[in-house]
């Protein structure tokens, strides 16, 4: 037996790596993918989850930090800074932390999930809670890089998107194939076009027969790509993509085109009953924004658009203890209760409806 090495390593044939690369890893990848029998009987489809939310930090991001940050650390970086909605902020963290060297995150005042708040913190990074939304923190990091000693390490560094298209490489050892079609939640649509890449290398390669059809959903309020330009004030409840100018948006579309993909828009009503399904069905916590694979789905499929018996991949990038106060609303907005019980065996057995053995 062995442990699992992280995607560099365990990639490393595939990945624009040498010997002289100085791998900062937290045992990233690997992650399951587990048929959602529950999915499968809502659409006719064979739907299989990928949860990324078991990655070392809790989501997605840590396929791209571990390319960024061993190749910020190659290059010499001493601090590294980013913009973020909260994820990326937490894994850079980490992996700078790990790495030995700074980070310096920018993430938009109040908006982002307490869990990844703390992570930030807790790694030990320089948090600034900036007065503005996302895409106002991704031009200030972008302008900071380019003009002060700082290493980048946002999606629109190219590393980021060559780690994160190694969950590509992974859905399609245990599929034996590609899938016909790819779900994923949209915001910088950074992870859009990782998995496109990585599907577009393993046809090149003849691991696979096909390129999966790319289908991306972006929360109603925040939907740049739906509608065709740029949102000034994003809004909804899925924090983690309240984008508003997609830093990937052009390499996305391509995706799209080649792959005879799609982007769609859900409600965040929408979002929050499919979360509600992944969790109480399925088996699987994920936060709010990785629900719209699941809403994505569902939509599709009742629009009649999954052809049935056909192999669909649903990503949910990140995990659901990130941002977990959703789980504690009901449906209709109100709290959920807990039920108070004393400490007496058979009240409890008489309230739970069971008789005597
Ligand atoms: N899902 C989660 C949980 C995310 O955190 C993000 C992006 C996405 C989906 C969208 O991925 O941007 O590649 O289209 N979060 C970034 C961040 C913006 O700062 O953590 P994308």
């Amino acid at each position: 037996s062995r442990q699992w090495r992280g995607v560099l390593r365990e990639y490393a044939d595939r990945l624009n790596i040498s010997d002289a690369t100085p791998i900062v890893t937290l045992g990233e990848g690997g992650t399951p993918l587990i048929p959602a029998a529950a999915l499968s009987a809502r659409t006719g489809a064979k739907v299989w989850v990928k949860y990324e939310g078991m990655n070392p930090t809790g989501s997605f991001k840590d396929r791209g930090m571990t390319m960024a940050m061993s190749k910020a650390v190659e290059d010499g970086a001493k601090a590294v800074i980013c913009a973020s909605t909260g994820n990326t902020s937490a894994s850079a963290a980490a992996y700078a932390t790990h790495a030995g060297i700074k980070a310096v995150v920018l993430v938009p005042e109040g908006k982002i999930a307490m869990g990844k708040l703390s992570q930030a913190i807790a790694h030990n990074a320089q948090l600034l809670q900036v007065q503005g939304n996302f895409d106002d923190c991704l031009d200030i990091a972008r302008d900071l890089a380019k003009n002060y000693p700082v290493h980048l390490v946002n999606s629109v560094n190219p590393d980021r998107i060559e780690g994160q298209k190694t969950a590509a490489f992974e859905v399609v050892e245990v599929l034996e194939d590609a899938p016909d079609i790819h779900i994923v939640p949209v915001g910088n649509a950074g992870n859009y076009t990782a998995y496109f890449r990585g599907y577009s290398e393993e046809l090149a390669r003849g691991a696979t027969t096909k390129l999966p059809r790319m289908f991306g959903f972006q929360a109603a309020g925040s939907a740049p790509i739906v509608l065709g330009h740029r949102v000034e004030h994003p809004e909804t409840i899925a924090s983690a993509i309240r984008i508003g100018n997609p830093a990937s948006w052009d390499l996305a579309l391509n995706a799209r085109e080649v792959s005879d993909g799609y982007f769609g828009a859900i409600s965040d009503e929408k979002i929050l009953e499919a979360y509600r399904i992944l969790s109480a069905e399925v088996g699987i916590f994920v936060e709010p924004a990785s629900a719209i694979s699941v809403a994505g789905l569902l939509e599709r499929a009742d629009a009649g658009q999954i052809p049935a018996g056909s192999t669909v991949v649903l990503t949910v990038t990140g995990h659901g203890l990130k941002d977990p106060q959703w789980a504690l609303r009901t449906a209709d907005g109100s709290d959920v209760k807990p039920t108070i019980v004393p400490v007496d065996t058979a009240a409890i057995a008489e309230l739970l409806g069971l008789g005597q053995k």
